[in-house]
Protein backbone atom coordinates (compact mmCIF):
# COMPACT_ATOMS: atom_id res chain seq x y z
CA UNK A 1 0.00 0.00 0.00
CA UNK A 2 1.13 3.75 -0.82
CA UNK A 3 2.66 5.35 2.01
CA UNK A 4 0.84 8.76 2.33
CA UNK A 5 0.77 12.29 4.35
CA UNK A 6 -2.62 13.51 5.64
CA UNK A 7 -3.86 16.94 4.70
CA UNK A 8 -3.16 18.53 7.90
CA UNK A 9 0.33 17.77 7.37
CA UNK A 10 0.91 19.01 4.04
CA UNK A 11 -1.07 22.51 5.38
CA UNK A 12 1.14 22.55 8.35
CA UNK A 13 3.87 22.31 6.50
CA UNK A 14 2.53 24.86 3.71
CA UNK A 15 2.04 27.02 6.85
CA UNK A 16 5.47 26.43 8.19
CA UNK A 17 8.10 26.71 5.23
CA UNK A 18 8.44 30.17 3.50
CA UNK A 19 9.33 29.84 -0.19
CA UNK A 20 12.26 32.27 -0.29
CA UNK A 21 13.73 30.62 2.54
CA UNK A 22 13.88 27.32 1.14
CA UNK A 23 14.99 28.44 -2.58
CA UNK A 24 17.27 30.88 -0.94
CA UNK A 25 18.96 27.85 -0.33
CA UNK A 26 19.76 26.75 -3.75
CA UNK A 27 19.33 29.79 -6.01
CA UNK A 28 20.96 33.11 -5.63
CA UNK A 29 18.04 35.43 -5.12
CA UNK A 30 17.92 39.59 -5.25
CA UNK A 31 14.56 41.25 -5.01
CA UNK A 32 13.37 43.44 -7.88
CA UNK A 33 9.88 44.88 -7.04
CA UNK A 34 7.60 42.82 -4.97
CA UNK A 35 9.34 39.69 -6.12
CA UNK A 36 12.89 37.92 -6.31
CA UNK A 37 14.84 36.90 -9.42
CA UNK A 38 17.85 34.61 -9.88
CA UNK A 39 19.18 32.16 -12.44
CA UNK A 40 16.98 29.52 -13.07
CA UNK A 41 18.41 26.09 -11.67
CA UNK A 42 16.04 24.06 -14.03
CA UNK A 43 17.94 25.15 -17.40
CA UNK A 44 20.92 27.21 -18.27
CA UNK A 45 20.56 31.12 -18.67
CA UNK A 46 23.12 34.09 -17.96
CA UNK A 47 20.23 36.35 -17.06
CA UNK A 48 18.22 35.77 -13.83
CA UNK A 49 14.15 34.81 -15.32
CA UNK A 50 13.40 32.52 -12.35
CA UNK A 51 11.16 33.80 -10.40
CA UNK A 52 10.18 34.06 -6.66
CA UNK A 53 6.90 35.71 -5.08
CA UNK A 54 6.98 35.85 -1.80
CA UNK A 55 3.37 36.76 -0.82
CA UNK A 56 1.99 33.97 -3.11
CA UNK A 57 4.62 31.40 -2.14
CA UNK A 58 4.95 30.34 -5.43
CA UNK A 59 7.59 30.01 -8.30
CA UNK A 60 8.20 30.73 -11.96
CA UNK A 61 11.16 30.36 -14.93
CA UNK A 62 10.18 33.54 -17.32
CA UNK A 63 12.39 31.27 -19.38
CA UNK A 64 11.41 27.87 -19.56
CA UNK A 65 8.36 27.79 -17.87
CA UNK A 66 8.78 25.70 -14.72
CA UNK A 67 6.86 27.03 -11.91
CA UNK A 68 4.84 25.72 -8.55
CA UNK A 69 4.87 25.94 -4.67
CA UNK A 70 7.71 25.28 -2.33
CA UNK A 71 6.60 21.44 -2.08
CA UNK A 72 7.03 21.10 -6.01
CA UNK A 73 10.75 23.05 -5.65
CA UNK A 74 11.84 20.67 -3.85
CA UNK A 75 10.58 17.75 -5.41
CA UNK A 76 11.69 19.59 -8.99
CA UNK A 77 14.92 20.12 -7.64
CA UNK A 78 15.44 17.03 -5.94
CA UNK A 79 14.31 14.68 -7.92
CA UNK A 80 12.33 13.26 -5.63
CA UNK A 81 8.24 12.45 -4.80
CA UNK A 82 5.60 14.48 -3.20
CA UNK A 83 5.74 12.51 -0.13
CA UNK A 84 9.39 12.58 0.38
CA UNK A 85 9.29 16.23 -0.80
CA UNK A 86 6.82 17.04 2.42
CA UNK A 87 9.36 14.79 4.37
CA UNK A 88 11.72 17.07 3.55
CA UNK A 89 10.54 20.37 4.50
CA UNK A 90 8.93 18.91 7.50
CA UNK A 91 12.53 18.14 8.72
CA UNK A 92 13.93 21.54 7.89
CA UNK A 93 10.29 22.94 9.59
CA UNK A 94 10.65 20.36 12.88
CA UNK A 95 7.63 19.25 11.86
CA UNK A 96 6.88 15.87 12.11
CA UNK A 97 5.88 13.88 8.77
CA UNK A 98 4.20 10.79 9.40
CA UNK A 99 3.07 9.00 7.16
CA UNK A 100 -0.31 6.76 6.90
CA UNK A 101 -0.87 3.46 5.17
CA UNK A 102 -4.28 4.16 3.07
CA UNK A 103 -5.72 2.60 6.18
CA UNK A 104 -4.51 2.01 9.70
CA UNK A 105 -4.38 3.48 13.19
CA UNK A 106 -4.91 6.75 14.44
CA UNK A 107 -2.46 8.92 13.60
CA UNK A 108 -0.24 11.61 16.29
CA UNK A 109 -1.79 14.90 14.60
CA UNK A 110 -5.39 13.88 14.72
CA UNK A 111 -5.01 12.64 18.22
CA UNK A 112 -3.67 16.05 19.48
CA UNK A 113 -6.24 17.95 17.48
CA UNK A 114 -8.45 15.73 18.97
CA UNK A 115 -7.45 16.42 22.65
CA UNK A 116 -7.09 19.88 21.92
CA UNK A 117 -10.92 19.73 20.68
CA UNK A 118 -12.01 18.19 23.87
CA UNK A 119 -9.90 20.39 25.93
CA UNK A 120 -11.61 23.16 24.16
CA UNK A 121 -15.00 21.99 24.78
CA UNK A 122 -14.44 20.91 28.65
CA UNK A 123 -13.06 24.12 28.98
CA UNK A 124 -15.74 26.18 27.15
CA UNK A 125 -18.66 24.89 28.70
CA UNK A 126 -17.51 24.98 32.40
CA UNK A 127 -17.75 28.75 32.17
CA UNK A 128 -21.23 28.35 31.49
CA UNK A 129 -21.58 26.43 34.18
CA UNK A 130 -23.40 26.84 37.28
CA UNK A 131 -19.39 26.62 38.79
CA UNK A 132 -18.99 29.02 36.09
CA UNK A 133 -21.23 32.07 37.17
CA UNK A 134 -18.43 34.10 38.76
CA UNK A 135 -15.64 33.92 36.48
CA UNK A 136 -19.00 34.50 33.74
CA UNK A 137 -19.52 37.78 35.61
CA UNK A 138 -16.04 38.79 35.81
CA UNK A 139 -15.64 38.52 32.29
CA UNK A 140 -18.67 40.48 31.77
CA UNK A 141 -17.69 43.53 34.19
CA UNK A 142 -14.78 43.82 31.99
CA UNK A 143 -16.83 43.77 29.12
CA UNK A 144 -16.75 40.98 27.38
CA UNK A 145 -20.58 39.91 26.00
CA UNK A 146 -21.72 36.41 25.50
CA UNK A 147 -21.34 36.71 22.17
CA UNK A 148 -17.77 37.16 21.81
CA UNK A 149 -17.09 34.69 24.56
CA UNK A 150 -18.35 32.02 22.22
CA UNK A 151 -16.83 32.86 18.93
CA UNK A 152 -13.43 32.37 20.56
CA UNK A 153 -14.52 29.51 22.89
CA UNK A 154 -13.12 31.14 25.82
CA UNK A 155 -12.99 28.71 28.85
CA UNK A 156 -12.81 27.70 32.47
CA UNK A 157 -10.48 25.46 33.85
CA UNK A 158 -11.50 24.44 37.60
CA UNK A 159 -9.20 24.31 40.43
CA UNK A 160 -8.95 20.34 40.08
CA UNK A 161 -5.91 18.03 39.47
CA UNK A 162 -7.38 15.65 36.69
CA UNK A 163 -10.43 17.09 35.27
CA UNK A 164 -9.33 16.70 31.95
CA UNK A 165 -7.21 13.66 32.43
CA UNK A 166 -9.91 11.55 33.28
CA UNK A 167 -11.93 12.76 29.95
CA UNK A 168 -8.79 12.14 27.88
CA UNK A 169 -8.26 8.45 29.38
CA UNK A 170 -11.71 7.34 28.03
CA UNK A 171 -10.21 7.90 24.52
CA UNK A 172 -7.64 4.95 25.42
CA UNK A 173 -4.67 6.75 24.01
CA UNK A 174 -1.16 6.11 24.51
CA UNK A 175 0.60 8.21 27.45
CA UNK A 176 3.36 9.94 25.06
CA UNK A 177 0.56 11.03 23.10
CA UNK A 178 -1.00 12.53 26.15
CA UNK A 179 2.08 13.74 26.88
CA UNK A 180 2.75 15.84 23.39
CA UNK A 181 -0.27 17.71 23.96
CA UNK A 182 1.16 19.97 26.46
CA UNK A 183 -2.10 19.87 28.31
CA UNK A 184 -0.47 17.54 30.97
CA UNK A 185 2.26 17.44 33.68
CA UNK A 186 4.36 14.60 34.27
CA UNK A 187 5.72 14.55 37.67
CA UNK A 188 7.11 12.27 40.26
CA UNK A 189 3.52 12.03 41.73
CA UNK A 190 2.18 11.14 38.84
CA UNK A 191 0.29 13.23 35.71
CA UNK A 192 -1.96 16.39 36.42
CA UNK A 193 -3.82 18.65 34.40
CA UNK A 194 -1.03 21.73 33.44
CA UNK A 195 -3.71 24.29 33.51
CA UNK A 196 -6.13 24.46 36.63
CA UNK A 197 -8.25 27.68 37.69
CA UNK A 198 -7.73 29.65 34.73
CA UNK A 199 -9.72 31.57 31.74
CA UNK A 200 -8.59 30.08 29.02
CA UNK A 201 -8.13 31.73 25.79
CA UNK A 202 -7.87 28.58 22.68
CA UNK A 203 -5.71 28.93 20.57
CA UNK A 204 -6.35 28.47 16.95
CA UNK A 205 -4.21 27.80 13.72
CA UNK A 206 -5.03 29.89 10.06
CA UNK A 207 -7.19 26.65 9.35
CA UNK A 208 -8.76 27.47 12.48
CA UNK A 209 -8.08 24.65 14.27
CA UNK A 210 -7.33 24.96 18.12
CA UNK A 211 -3.83 23.90 19.01
CA UNK A 212 -3.12 25.16 22.03
CA UNK A 213 -4.16 27.57 24.87
CA UNK A 214 -2.70 30.42 27.18
CA UNK A 215 -4.23 30.55 30.62
CA UNK A 216 -4.96 33.56 33.05
CA UNK A 217 -4.68 32.64 36.16
CA UNK A 218 -8.27 33.93 38.38
CA UNK A 219 -6.09 33.99 41.44
CA UNK A 220 -4.36 37.64 41.93
CA UNK A 221 -1.42 35.94 44.19
CA UNK A 222 -0.78 33.29 41.39
CA UNK A 223 2.80 33.92 40.69
CA UNK A 224 2.03 33.45 36.65
CA UNK A 225 -0.57 35.56 35.73
CA UNK A 226 -0.33 33.39 32.46
CA UNK A 227 0.39 30.15 31.87
CA UNK A 228 0.87 29.44 27.58
CA UNK A 229 1.10 25.11 26.19
CA UNK A 230 4.66 24.69 25.89
CA UNK A 231 6.07 23.89 21.73
CA UNK A 232 4.60 20.63 20.72
CA UNK A 233 3.91 18.94 17.08
CA UNK A 234 0.84 21.45 16.66
CA UNK A 235 2.33 24.57 18.25
CA UNK A 236 5.36 26.81 17.19
CA UNK A 237 5.41 29.92 18.94
CA UNK A 238 7.91 31.42 16.91
CA UNK A 239 5.25 31.88 14.20
CA UNK A 240 1.40 31.83 15.63
CA UNK A 241 -0.47 34.70 15.78
CA UNK A 242 -3.53 34.96 18.34
CA UNK A 243 -6.65 35.82 16.72
CA UNK A 244 -4.78 35.40 13.01
CA UNK A 245 -7.91 33.01 11.68
CA UNK A 246 -10.17 35.76 12.23
CA UNK A 247 -8.93 38.31 11.71
CA UNK A 248 -7.14 37.64 7.96
CA UNK A 249 -10.00 38.50 6.06
CA UNK A 250 -10.70 41.83 8.41
CA UNK A 251 -6.90 42.55 7.62
CA UNK A 252 -6.89 41.86 3.93
CA UNK A 253 -10.20 44.29 3.91
CA UNK A 254 -8.52 46.96 5.45
CA UNK A 255 -5.20 46.19 3.87
CA UNK A 256 -3.40 46.42 7.31
CA UNK A 257 -2.99 45.03 10.65
CA UNK A 258 -3.26 46.38 13.94
CA UNK A 259 -0.79 44.37 16.48
CA UNK A 260 -1.73 44.45 19.57
CA UNK A 261 0.61 42.57 22.87
CA UNK A 262 -2.35 40.65 24.95
CA UNK A 263 -5.75 38.41 24.68
CA UNK A 264 -7.91 40.52 26.43
CA UNK A 265 -6.52 43.60 23.67
CA UNK A 266 -7.62 41.33 21.04
CA UNK A 267 -10.65 40.27 22.36
CA UNK A 268 -12.18 43.88 22.94
CA UNK A 269 -10.95 45.51 20.02
CA UNK A 270 -12.36 43.17 18.19
CA UNK A 271 -15.73 42.63 19.90
CA UNK A 272 -15.41 46.95 19.30
CA UNK A 273 -15.74 46.29 15.93
CA UNK A 274 -11.85 46.52 15.26
CA UNK A 275 -11.55 42.98 13.62
CA UNK A 276 -8.24 43.77 12.00
CA UNK A 277 -6.29 42.53 14.62
CA UNK A 278 -3.89 40.35 16.03
CA UNK A 279 -2.54 39.79 19.24
CA UNK A 280 1.31 38.54 19.90
CA UNK A 281 0.61 37.13 23.36
CA UNK A 282 3.51 38.38 24.83
CA UNK A 283 5.73 37.23 22.73
CA UNK A 284 8.58 39.05 20.47
CA UNK A 285 8.09 39.32 16.82
CA UNK A 286 10.42 37.57 15.27
CA UNK A 287 11.19 37.21 11.70
CA UNK A 288 8.99 34.61 10.92
CA UNK A 289 5.83 36.54 12.18
CA UNK A 290 7.22 39.29 9.95
CA UNK A 291 7.17 36.69 7.00
CA UNK A 292 4.09 35.43 7.94
CA UNK A 293 2.16 38.38 8.16
CA UNK A 294 3.27 39.48 4.89
CA UNK A 295 1.83 36.96 3.50
CA UNK A 296 -1.57 39.09 3.94
CA UNK A 297 -0.51 42.41 4.02
CA UNK A 298 2.12 44.86 3.72
CA UNK A 299 1.14 47.49 6.80
CA UNK A 300 1.40 47.07 10.19
CA UNK A 301 -0.35 49.21 13.22
CA UNK A 302 1.47 48.33 16.33
CA UNK A 303 -0.70 49.24 19.55
CA UNK A 304 1.30 48.03 22.61
CA UNK A 305 0.93 48.71 25.70
CA UNK A 306 0.91 52.23 26.86
CA UNK A 307 3.97 51.52 29.10
CA UNK A 308 7.92 51.98 28.90
CA UNK A 309 8.30 48.27 27.82
CA UNK A 310 5.07 48.52 25.12
CA UNK A 311 7.20 51.40 23.87
CA UNK A 312 10.60 50.01 23.42
CA UNK A 313 9.07 46.84 22.16
CA UNK A 314 6.81 48.74 19.67
CA UNK A 315 10.32 50.45 18.53
CA UNK A 316 11.87 46.71 18.02
CA UNK A 317 9.33 45.52 16.15
CA UNK A 318 8.76 48.55 13.94
CA UNK A 319 12.55 48.35 12.72
CA UNK A 320 12.32 44.65 12.46
CA UNK A 321 8.97 45.24 10.62
CA UNK A 322 10.73 47.44 8.24
CA UNK A 323 13.87 45.05 7.70
CA UNK A 324 11.07 43.34 5.64
CA UNK A 325 9.29 45.65 3.65
CA UNK A 326 6.39 46.07 5.82
CA UNK A 327 6.05 49.77 6.45
CA UNK A 328 4.72 49.94 10.61
CA UNK A 329 2.88 52.95 12.15
CA UNK A 330 3.21 52.92 16.11
CA UNK A 331 0.13 54.32 17.86
CA UNK A 332 1.21 55.18 21.63
CA UNK A 333 -1.54 54.37 24.36
CA UNK A 334 -1.67 57.14 26.95
CA UNK A 335 -1.27 56.86 30.70
CA UNK A 336 -0.03 53.21 31.39
CA UNK A 337 -3.18 51.55 29.86
CA UNK A 338 -3.19 49.27 27.51
CA UNK A 339 -5.65 48.69 24.18
CA UNK A 340 -8.07 47.10 26.02
CA UNK A 341 -8.33 49.30 28.86
CA UNK A 342 -8.51 52.47 26.51
CA UNK A 343 -11.15 50.94 24.86
CA UNK A 344 -13.37 50.23 28.19
CA UNK A 345 -12.25 53.81 29.07
CA UNK A 346 -13.14 55.76 25.58
CA UNK A 347 -14.51 53.93 23.47
CA UNK A 348 -13.61 52.12 20.14
CA UNK A 349 -13.69 55.89 18.08
CA UNK A 350 -10.73 57.50 19.98
CA UNK A 351 -8.68 54.25 19.23
CA UNK A 352 -10.05 54.14 15.96
CA UNK A 353 -8.86 57.88 15.32
CA UNK A 354 -5.04 57.25 17.21
CA UNK A 355 -4.90 54.10 14.48
CA UNK A 356 -5.98 56.25 11.57
CA UNK A 357 -3.02 58.77 12.99
CA UNK A 358 -0.10 56.32 14.01
CA UNK A 359 3.07 57.61 13.35
CA UNK A 360 6.04 55.79 11.34
CA UNK A 361 8.71 54.05 13.59
CA UNK A 362 11.26 56.63 13.01
CA UNK A 363 9.07 59.52 14.41
CA UNK A 364 8.16 57.60 17.09
CA UNK A 365 11.53 56.59 18.35
CA UNK A 366 12.55 60.05 17.98
CA UNK A 367 9.64 61.33 19.86
CA UNK A 368 9.73 58.73 22.39
CA UNK A 369 13.81 59.21 23.45
CA UNK A 370 13.74 62.85 22.87
CA UNK A 371 16.03 63.18 20.62
CA UNK A 372 16.16 65.97 19.30
CA UNK A 373 17.03 67.91 22.94
CA UNK A 374 19.81 65.09 23.65
CA UNK A 375 23.43 66.25 24.67
CA UNK A 376 25.74 66.08 21.94
CA UNK A 377 27.12 62.44 22.74
CA UNK A 378 23.98 61.14 23.41
CA UNK A 379 22.13 62.34 19.95
CA UNK A 380 24.98 61.08 18.05
CA UNK A 381 25.06 57.98 19.51
CA UNK A 382 21.22 57.80 18.86
CA UNK A 383 21.67 58.87 15.11
CA UNK A 384 24.79 56.40 14.72
CA UNK A 385 22.24 53.19 16.40
CA UNK A 386 19.03 54.36 14.03
CA UNK A 387 21.58 54.91 10.74
CA UNK A 388 22.90 50.78 12.47
CA UNK A 389 18.63 50.07 11.53
CA UNK A 390 18.20 51.81 8.82
CA UNK A 391 20.88 49.98 7.28
CA UNK A 392 19.43 46.38 7.33
CA UNK A 393 16.61 47.45 5.52
CA UNK A 394 16.78 45.92 2.28
CA UNK A 395 14.62 47.82 0.06
CA UNK A 396 16.70 50.96 -1.78
CA UNK A 397 13.92 53.27 -1.93
CA UNK A 398 12.54 52.57 1.76
CA UNK A 399 15.98 52.79 2.97
CA UNK A 400 16.66 56.03 1.06
CA UNK A 401 13.54 57.42 2.12
CA UNK A 402 14.47 56.74 6.00
CA UNK A 403 17.86 58.34 5.65
CA UNK A 404 16.25 61.68 4.57
CA UNK A 405 13.11 61.72 7.14
CA UNK A 406 16.05 60.94 10.12
CA UNK A 407 18.04 63.55 7.98
CA UNK A 408 15.15 65.96 8.32
CA UNK A 409 14.07 65.72 11.78
CA UNK A 410 17.35 65.37 13.41
CA UNK A 411 18.55 68.19 11.49
CA UNK A 412 21.58 66.88 10.12
CA UNK A 413 22.91 66.53 6.43
CA UNK A 414 21.93 62.96 4.47
CA UNK A 415 25.51 62.98 2.65
CA UNK A 416 26.59 62.44 6.42
CA UNK A 417 24.10 60.08 7.35
CA UNK A 418 25.38 57.94 4.66
CA UNK A 419 28.90 57.95 4.86
CA UNK A 420 28.72 57.11 8.44
CA UNK A 421 25.88 54.27 6.62
CA UNK A 422 28.84 53.67 4.69
CA UNK A 423 31.43 53.57 7.08
CA UNK A 424 29.64 50.95 9.63
CA UNK A 425 29.35 48.03 6.85
CA UNK A 426 33.16 49.00 5.40
CA UNK A 427 33.74 48.37 9.27
CA UNK A 428 32.49 45.34 9.72
CA UNK A 429 34.58 44.33 6.64
CA UNK A 430 37.72 45.80 7.79
CA UNK A 431 41.00 43.30 7.88
CA UNK A 432 41.92 42.96 10.82
CA UNK A 433 45.84 42.55 10.45
CA UNK A 434 47.05 45.14 8.14
CA UNK A 435 48.66 44.41 4.93
CA UNK A 436 52.56 45.59 6.01
CA UNK A 437 52.32 42.60 8.59
CA UNK A 438 52.19 40.11 5.59
CA UNK A 439 55.62 38.71 5.95
CA UNK A 440 57.42 35.42 5.45
CA UNK A 441 57.94 34.68 9.00
CA UNK A 442 54.22 35.38 10.03
CA UNK A 443 51.58 33.31 10.77
CA UNK A 444 49.00 34.35 8.03
CA UNK A 445 45.59 34.24 9.15
CA UNK A 446 43.65 35.63 6.22
CA UNK A 447 40.59 33.47 6.09
CA UNK A 448 37.23 34.20 7.21
CA UNK A 449 37.44 32.17 9.92
CA UNK A 450 40.81 33.17 10.85
CA UNK A 451 39.58 36.75 10.94
CA UNK A 452 36.83 36.02 13.24
CA UNK A 453 39.10 34.71 15.90
CA UNK A 454 41.44 37.22 15.62
CA UNK A 455 38.43 39.90 15.55
CA UNK A 456 37.55 38.28 19.28
CA UNK A 457 40.90 37.66 20.57
CA UNK A 458 41.91 41.81 20.01
CA UNK A 459 37.99 42.28 21.98
CA UNK A 460 39.05 39.89 24.42
CA UNK A 461 42.79 41.25 25.07
CA UNK A 462 41.20 44.99 24.63
CA UNK A 463 41.07 47.81 27.67
CA UNK A 464 37.44 47.87 26.88
CA UNK A 465 35.86 45.98 30.22
CA UNK A 466 32.31 45.93 29.09
CA UNK A 467 33.10 44.78 25.69
CA UNK A 468 35.66 42.22 27.13
CA UNK A 469 32.87 41.20 29.36
CA UNK A 470 30.46 41.04 26.42
CA UNK A 471 32.05 38.59 24.69
CA UNK A 472 33.52 36.34 27.12
CA UNK A 473 29.72 35.77 28.21
CA UNK A 474 29.51 34.88 23.95
CA UNK A 475 32.72 32.31 23.56
CA UNK A 476 33.54 29.67 24.85
CA UNK A 477 36.97 28.49 23.65
CA UNK A 478 36.19 25.72 21.47
CA UNK A 479 35.15 28.29 19.18
CA UNK A 480 39.41 29.21 18.79
CA UNK A 481 41.16 26.42 16.73
CA UNK A 482 43.82 28.42 15.66
CA UNK A 483 46.46 26.85 18.06
CA UNK A 484 48.19 30.37 18.88
CA UNK A 485 45.16 32.29 19.15
CA UNK A 486 43.71 30.19 21.79
CA UNK A 487 46.48 29.89 24.08
CA UNK A 488 45.96 33.62 23.69
CA UNK A 489 42.48 33.39 24.89
CA UNK A 490 42.67 30.99 27.63
CA UNK A 491 45.21 33.02 29.17
CA UNK A 492 43.24 36.34 28.84
CA UNK A 493 39.68 34.98 29.40
CA UNK A 494 40.07 34.44 32.94
CA UNK A 495 41.49 38.24 33.42
CA UNK A 496 39.14 40.40 35.05
CA UNK A 497 40.61 43.53 35.62
CA UNK A 498 43.39 45.02 33.96
CA UNK A 499 46.01 42.61 31.60
CA UNK A 500 49.45 42.44 31.90
CA UNK A 501 50.33 42.45 28.48
CA UNK A 502 54.26 42.32 28.59
CA UNK A 503 53.40 38.85 30.59
CA UNK A 504 51.11 37.76 28.43
CA UNK A 505 53.39 38.10 25.02
CA UNK A 506 56.08 36.66 27.01
CA UNK A 507 54.50 33.69 27.03
CA UNK A 508 55.34 33.22 23.68
CA UNK A 509 58.24 31.68 21.73
CA UNK A 510 58.58 32.36 18.17
CA UNK A 511 58.91 35.25 16.29
CA UNK A 512 56.46 34.23 14.53
CA UNK A 513 54.04 33.62 17.23
CA UNK A 514 54.28 36.80 19.03
CA UNK A 515 54.18 38.90 16.11
CA UNK A 516 50.49 37.72 16.00
CA UNK A 517 50.67 38.05 19.48
CA UNK A 518 51.72 42.14 19.85
CA UNK A 519 49.69 42.70 16.60
CA UNK A 520 46.62 41.62 18.27
CA UNK A 521 47.40 43.02 21.87
CA UNK A 522 48.13 46.14 19.72
CA UNK A 523 44.12 46.23 19.48
CA UNK A 524 42.17 48.34 16.84
CA UNK A 525 39.10 47.15 16.56
CA UNK A 526 36.24 49.96 16.14
CA UNK A 527 33.76 49.13 18.72
CA UNK A 528 30.78 51.45 17.68
CA UNK A 529 29.28 48.28 16.17
CA UNK A 530 30.14 45.96 18.63
CA UNK A 531 27.70 43.45 19.34
CA UNK A 532 26.74 42.69 15.66
CA UNK A 533 30.32 42.48 14.75
CA UNK A 534 31.15 39.64 17.68
CA UNK A 535 28.02 37.89 16.47
CA UNK A 536 29.24 37.89 12.90
CA UNK A 537 32.36 36.49 14.31
CA UNK A 538 30.83 33.81 16.35
CA UNK A 539 28.27 32.75 13.94
CA UNK A 540 31.10 31.95 11.61
CA UNK A 541 33.32 30.34 14.06
CA UNK A 542 30.00 28.05 14.94
CA UNK A 543 29.17 27.70 11.01
CA UNK A 544 32.34 26.44 10.09
CA UNK A 545 32.96 22.90 11.55
CA UNK A 546 29.08 22.48 10.09
CA UNK A 547 30.41 23.64 6.78
CA UNK A 548 33.08 21.35 7.10
CA UNK A 549 31.51 18.43 7.69
CA UNK A 550 29.08 19.55 4.63
CA UNK A 551 31.63 19.17 2.31
CA UNK A 552 32.96 16.06 3.33
CA UNK A 553 29.44 14.31 3.08
CA UNK A 554 29.03 15.84 -0.59
CA UNK A 555 32.13 14.33 -1.77
CA UNK A 556 31.64 11.16 -0.33
CA UNK A 557 27.86 11.41 -2.18
CA UNK A 558 30.12 11.73 -5.16
CA UNK A 559 31.83 9.15 -4.29
CA UNK A 560 28.57 6.61 -3.77
CA UNK A 561 26.70 7.99 -6.85
CA UNK A 562 29.62 6.64 -9.17
CA UNK A 563 30.33 3.51 -7.26
CA UNK A 564 26.18 3.16 -7.98
CA UNK A 565 25.22 2.99 -4.17
CA UNK A 566 22.20 4.75 -2.91
CA UNK A 567 23.08 7.91 -1.42
CA UNK A 568 20.14 9.20 0.28
CA UNK A 569 21.67 8.67 3.72
CA UNK A 570 23.55 10.70 3.13
CA UNK A 571 21.93 13.74 1.56
CA UNK A 572 19.75 13.52 4.21
CA UNK A 573 22.59 13.66 6.71
CA UNK A 574 23.23 17.00 4.48
CA UNK A 575 20.12 18.55 4.73
CA UNK A 576 20.13 18.09 8.35
CA UNK A 577 23.24 19.64 8.46
CA UNK A 578 22.08 22.62 7.01
CA UNK A 579 18.99 23.02 9.37
CA UNK A 580 21.48 23.30 12.10
CA UNK A 581 23.70 25.83 10.16
CA UNK A 582 20.12 27.61 10.10
CA UNK A 583 20.08 27.13 13.40
CA UNK A 584 22.89 28.19 14.92
CA UNK A 585 22.36 30.36 17.81
CA UNK A 586 24.10 32.89 19.55
N1 LIG B 1 1.73 36.93 28.82
C1 LIG B 1 2.24 35.67 28.97
N2 LIG B 1 2.82 35.28 30.15
C2 LIG B 1 2.89 36.16 31.19
C3 LIG B 1 2.40 37.45 31.05
C4 LIG B 1 1.82 37.81 29.84
O1 LIG B 1 2.16 34.87 28.05
N3 LIG B 1 3.44 35.75 32.32
C5 LIG B 1 1.14 37.32 27.54
C6 LIG B 1 -0.33 37.03 27.48
O2 LIG B 1 -0.61 36.61 26.16
C7 LIG B 1 -0.96 38.37 27.76
C8 LIG B 1 0.04 39.32 27.16
O3 LIG B 1 1.29 38.72 27.36
O4 LIG B 1 -2.23 38.48 27.15
C9 LIG B 1 0.02 40.68 27.76
O5 LIG B 1 0.28 40.61 29.13
P1 LIG B 1 -0.41 41.60 30.17
O6 LIG B 1 -0.45 42.98 29.60
O7 LIG B 1 0.25 41.37 31.47
O8 LIG B 1 -1.87 40.99 30.31
P2 LIG B 1 -3.26 41.45 29.72
O9 LIG B 1 -3.48 40.77 28.43
O10 LIG B 1 -3.38 42.93 29.75
O11 LIG B 1 -4.25 40.76 30.76
P3 LIG B 1 -5.17 41.45 31.84
O12 LIG B 1 -5.76 42.65 31.18
O13 LIG B 1 -6.16 40.42 32.19
O14 LIG B 1 -4.27 41.82 32.99
MN1 LIG C 1 -4.87 44.29 30.30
Amino acid sequence: MMARVSQEIIERVRDASDILDVVSKYVDLKKRGQNYFGLCPFHNEKTPSFSVAPAKEIFHCFGCGTGGSTIDFIMEYEKIGFVEAVQRLGEQYGIEVQLTQAKGGKELFSNLYELHEMAMTLYHKNLFSEKGKSVLSYLSDRGLEKEILEQFKIGLAHETWNELLTLAKKKKMSNETLEKTGLFLNTEKGTFDRFRNRIMFPIFNTAGRVIAFGGRALDPEDPAKYLNSPETPLYRKRDIFYGLHSARQPIREHGYAIFVEGYMDFLQLFQAGIQNVIALSGTALTERHALQIRKFTHRVVLAYDGDSAGIDASVRAGYLLLRFGIEPGIVQIPDGMDPDDWVRKSGADELKEAVDKAVPVLSFHIQTKDAKSLPSVQRSEFIKDVVSQISGVSDGIIRDDLLKSLAQEMRVEESDLLKNMNSQKQRNLKEPIPASSRESNEIPLTSKVQKAQVILVKILAGEDLDARQTVREMIHLELFLEPVLKKLAKMIIPIYDEIDYPAIVGQFDSDAERKLVTNILMGGIDESNLTSLVQDCIRTLKAHPIKENIREIRIRIRELEEAGEDPTEAIIEVAKLQEELKSISI
